[in-house]
């Protein structure tokens, strides 16, 4: 057992992660963003005994990526747009709007049999303020479900929805982060827990199948350019495993000054209980064009170096 206060040197995929009071950290379907030297990390929280008329955001913070603080749940709301019972809000991603200084959550709103198929857009002042709700959309006039975040090297922000019957699309949004400003790319294949990382002059997205919370072989391909042409998707993971019993949620890169390490972030579903679904991180090997998710073992990340190591006999 860890005591509450122990400093975790390793991330360990697929196990209970404690925050710094030893709760297992409720940030399902998350996004991350950096902020200065601070990774902020949200998610759906779903720990047990919550008012169920309510849907829940939580944001911890961390330096490490491996000791996570948790902060609060910075949405705690109550049905926006007369869902009805069983309303949904999944996946959220939090963007920096620096000039305005305002952080920008987008979500996934929905009603319980899934066919309201929007975004919403809560705002703050703060990254671990309470984030109030603007308005729901559906980007490009489009149903979208499963969300995603890419922010490129460069600042620019996209989201990544789901379309079920197109495929998935990368979108700029506006300077405001408030609204849908250019399709960057319709890729026609029918995936979600849509991710995209930027590396070494070309940028992979990955996404699983449609199978709801049960996993199935994850995919990715490549281009030059978000507008695409993308290669055809590809397994990265052995396809019998499942993506090891895992969900694609967002690829993190960690740019240090010896390496760069880009991290797979993927949920571990637990339908019944929800509060004990696990996550499952690991460095991947990427570069030309290739990524393989290796086996998931415990292993460290160094932030400032951007180096990984994995605990090998641990
Ligand atoms: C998954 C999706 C989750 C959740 C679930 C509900 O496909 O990625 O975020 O919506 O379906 O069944």
């Amino acid at each position: 057992m860890l005591s509450c206060v122990a400093q975790r040197r390793v991330i360990e995929p697929g196990q209970l992660w404690p925050d710094q009071h030893g709760n297992h950290i409720q940030a399902h379907g998350g996004g991350i963003v950096k902020i200065k030297d601070k990774y902020y990390w949200y998610g759906e929280e779903r720990r047990q005994g919550l008012d169920s008329n309510l849907r829940f955001v939580s944001c911890y913070s961390s330096k490490d990526l491996m000791n996570w603080t948790f902060q609060k749940d910075v949405v705690q709301m109550s049905d926006p747009e007369n869902l009805g019972q069983g309303w949904i809000l999944e996946r959220p991603k939090v963007y920096f709007q620096a000039n305005q200084n305002k952080f920008v959550m987008y979500f996934h709103l929905d009603n319980k049999n899934y066919s309201y198929a929007r975004v919403g857009i809560a705002i703050s002042d703060r990254a671990d303020g309470e984030f109030k709700f603007l308005k729901s959309f559906r980007p490009l006039g489009r149903p979208s479900r499963d969300i995603g975040q890419f922010i490129d090297d460069d600042g620019t922000a996209y989201l990544i929805f789901e379309d079920r019957e197109l495929g998935f699309h990368i979108v700029k949004l506006s300077d405001d982060l408030l609204s849908v400003e250019e399709e960057m790319s319709l890729v026609k294949a029918p995936l979600e827990g849509g991710a995209v990382v930027h590396y070494r002059g070309q940028y992979y997205a990955i996404g699983s199948a449609l199978t709801g919370w049960s996993p199935n072989p994850n995919k990715f391909a490549t281009a030059k350019s978000l507008k695409g042409p993308w290669t055809n998707f590809k397994d990265f993971a052995p396809p019998e495993t499942n993506t090891y019993q895992s969900q694609s949620t967002m690829m993190i890169k960690v740019t240090g000054t010896k390496s760069t390490t880009v991290i797979f972030m993927a949920d571990q579903w637990k339908p019944s209980a929800q509060w004990d679904s696990r996550y499952l991180w690991m460095p991947l090997d990427i570069g030309d064009g290739k990524l393989r998710l290796p086996k998931p073992e415990p292993w460290s990340i160094n932030i400032e170096t951007g180096e990984y190591k994995i605990q090998k006999n641990h």
